[in-house]
């Protein structure tokens, strides 16, 4: 019986050590440094006065405008995020609004930080996502209506295209105050520095002239 509060002691120790792992990143990357006059940011955004905050730091009115389709991919998003609404900081969520025109495309993209979810408001889209090659890349698609629902885990790619005749609307939801956006065409054959010509030949089993030409497009980012 004596021993009964030390293993107990014990068996939660080590529940707490298996449970433990390090938060996830807010930022795509925060370089370690020892040089504290030259360290600025942890994690997220540093926190208003508490008692300096207001209602208005918890309204964004950005959503309320339709975003510009007129682009060459004929498609808006429009980010709440940490960035645009400060009020989010710390919460864990976030939203978008995303403008189809007819045809308009939200090219394949991933968000490393965040899962989504997406209301169709108005329209037509066709979307989907491809798992990793944990289920070998297979690739979930449905035709979504009005008032459907669909839902996009965290760092898979996935896009929607407007498949309507009509303007299309989406608003989506996320799972992280900053869930940032790949566009994957964009991250790929629009680095900067461009990626080496070889890297991408064998990478995508493509000549090098299609490789050089797909480096030499401007790629559009819709947000
Ligand atoms: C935005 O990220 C979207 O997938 O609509
Ligand atoms: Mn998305």
């Amino acid at each position: 019986m004596k021993f009964l509060p030390i293993s107990f002691f014990i068996l939660a120790l080590a529940t707490a050590i298996a449970l433990a792992y390090d938060p996830s990143p807010l930022q795509d990357i925060c370089v370690a440094t020892n040089n504290l006059d030259s360290g600025v940011f942890v994690n997220g955004r540093f926190c208003k006065d508490p008692n300096q905050a207001t209602a208005d730091d918890f309204l964004f009115m950005g959503l309320r405008n339709p975003g510009n389709t007129a682009n060459p991919l004929g498609s808006k998003v429009t980010p709440a995020f940490v960035n645009q609404f400060p009020g989010v900081n710390t919460l864990g969520v976030s939203m978008a609004r995303i403008d189809f025109a007819p045809g308009g495309l939200n090219p394949p993209h991933l968000h490393p930080r965040g899962s989504e979810v997406q209301f169709v408001a108005e329209g037509m889209l066709l979307a989907g996502f491809v798992t990793s090659n944990q289920l070998n890349n297979t690739f979930f698609t449905k035709v979504l209506y009005k008032g459907d629902v669909f839902a996009f885990p965290i760092g898979l790619i996935h896009f929607q295209l407007n498949i309507g005749n009509t303007y299309a609307l989406a608003f989506s939801s996320f799972s992280s105050q900053n869930p940032g956006i790949i566009t994957v065409a964009n991250a790929v054959f629009g680095a900067k520095p461009p990626i080496s010509v070889d890297v991408l030949t064998k990478a995508f089993q493509l000549d090098k002239k299609v490789v050089d030409y797909l480096q030499a497009q401007f790629w559009y980012d819709n947000n």
